[in-house]
């Protein structure tokens, strides 16, 4: 039976041509989907990553002790781990249903003490979440405005455009190792873009050059994906447990923080990220039709915006049962779904404020729509 891989696979074509281009990497080519060219781009193996460096830079420029940092509600705890490795105290908002962050509600949840200095919002599976609102929010109390790209492909007139800085995870998408790109946006600094900038050149090579682990992760990686490729997979069991448990995830992040000069020479290669957009939003509606057509109940993830690149198709079912039955009919096909992740306990914790999105945790499904996935050979099957 043909089973989708759990992640895109990079051809053989690509693999060898990264292998042997010894060419130097010409970063204004490498940031071209990312960073306009007159802002800056900073790669790092994760945005995990980046939001540490954007948390250390502004610890130094605001000479605080402690800063204080707002992140949505429905973010995975995972993620949060290397920040807090630095001197920050965490806060979560409320979002609205098209996952925007509820501005009236963060006026209610503001005090003197928790005030923001960075203020993350996210655009959730690629969507271009308007964000005009929470940026004069942040704005208004002199925090910076960061846009979390993790799942955007590439940036687009609407995404980067409020923000101070913004973040991409290519790593989720395309089929490399690792890599996150932090950008600063020149437009929406007024005179110190040049001066931070500098700044943060320095505490990027800082952060790196802490790191002093062995990057076993890249090799890793292509072993893993090289075996999938001539035909090993797992068997497909999904569990209802992904949905319900409400464990936190506080492991230890074991990457190294530097991207891998592999994902690097592979990104270079990229060079027409359209057929990328057309697979994905192909394989998205496969899944739409799919689900329309098996009359389950339930909705896409905040589906109210656009997308131009999706990054998962993700849908919220009305209640426990229809989840189980259509975790038992993607067992049935041996079609792997995911979860999202985890939560922060401070979420759990917050049962009134955070209603809606402990029900997306427990009752969204995600499916994979990348590249690698052949949807004849799913149709075939389920015909
Ligand atoms: C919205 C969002 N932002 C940031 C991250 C962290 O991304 P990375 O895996 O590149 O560290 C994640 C991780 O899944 C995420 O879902």
């Amino acid at each position: 039976m043909y089973q989708i891989p759990n992640t895109p696979l990079p051809s053989f074509q690509k693999l060898l041509g990264a292998f042997l281009n010894n060419s130097k990497i010409n970063h204004t080519d490498l940031n071209k989907y990312w960073a306009g060219q007159k802002d800056l781009g900073l790669w790092l193996s994760r945005s995990s990553f980046s939001m540490r460096l954007l948390a250390k830079l502004r610890i130094q420029e605001s000479e605080k002790d402690t800063i204080n940092i707002w992140f949505p509600g429905y973010f995975c705890n995972e993620s949060l781990e290397p920040l807090k490795k630095e001197k920050v105290n965490i806060y979560f908002y409320p979002l609205l249903k098209d996952g925007s962050p509820d501005i009236e509600a963060c006026k209610k949840l503001i005090d003197s003490q928790n005030t923001p200095d960075l203020f993350i919002a996210v655009h959730f599976f690629g969507r271009e979440i308007n964000f005009s609102e929470s940026s004069e929010f942040a704005k208004s109390l002199n925090a910076w405005f960061i846009e979390d790209a993790a799942h955007v492909l590439k940036r687009s007139e609407n995404i980067g455009k409020y923000s101070h800085f913004i973040f991409y995870s290519p790593h989720k998408i395309l089929p490399i190792a690792d890599g996150s790109i932090l950008v600063v946006n020149k437009d929406n600094f007024v005179e110190d873009f040049n001066d931070l900038s500098q700044k943060l050149i320095i505490l990027h090579q800082s952060l790196i050059k802490e790191d002093k682990k062995i990057n076993f992760h890249p090799t890793i990686w292509l072993i893993k994906r090289i075996l999938q490729k001539i035909g090993f997979k797992r068997k497909v069991k999904n569990q209802i447990e992904i949905f319900d448990h409400d464990e936190i995830n506080n492991k230890p992040c074991t990457w190294n923080i530097e991207i891998s000069s592999l994902s690097k020479r592979l990104l270079m290669l990229e060079n027409n990220l359209e057929d990328e957009i057309d697979t994905r939003k192909r394989n998205y509606n496969f899944w739409k039709i799919f689900f329309i057509d098996n009359n389950f109940d339930g909705e896409e993830i905040f589906s109210d915006n656009l997308t131009i690149c999706p990054y998962l198709f993700g849908i919220t079912l009305k209640d426990k049962e229809q989840l189980l039955m259509a975790l038992s009919l993607l067992n049935l096909y041996s079609i792997p779904v995911s979860s999202w992740p985890d939560l922060p306990h401070e979420v759990y914790k917050e049962e009134g404020l955070y209603r809606h999105i402990i029900h997306l945790k427990k009752h969204t499904i995600f499916l994979p729509i990348h590249s690698s996935m052949n949807i004849k050979r799913i149709e075939d099957y389920l015909s």
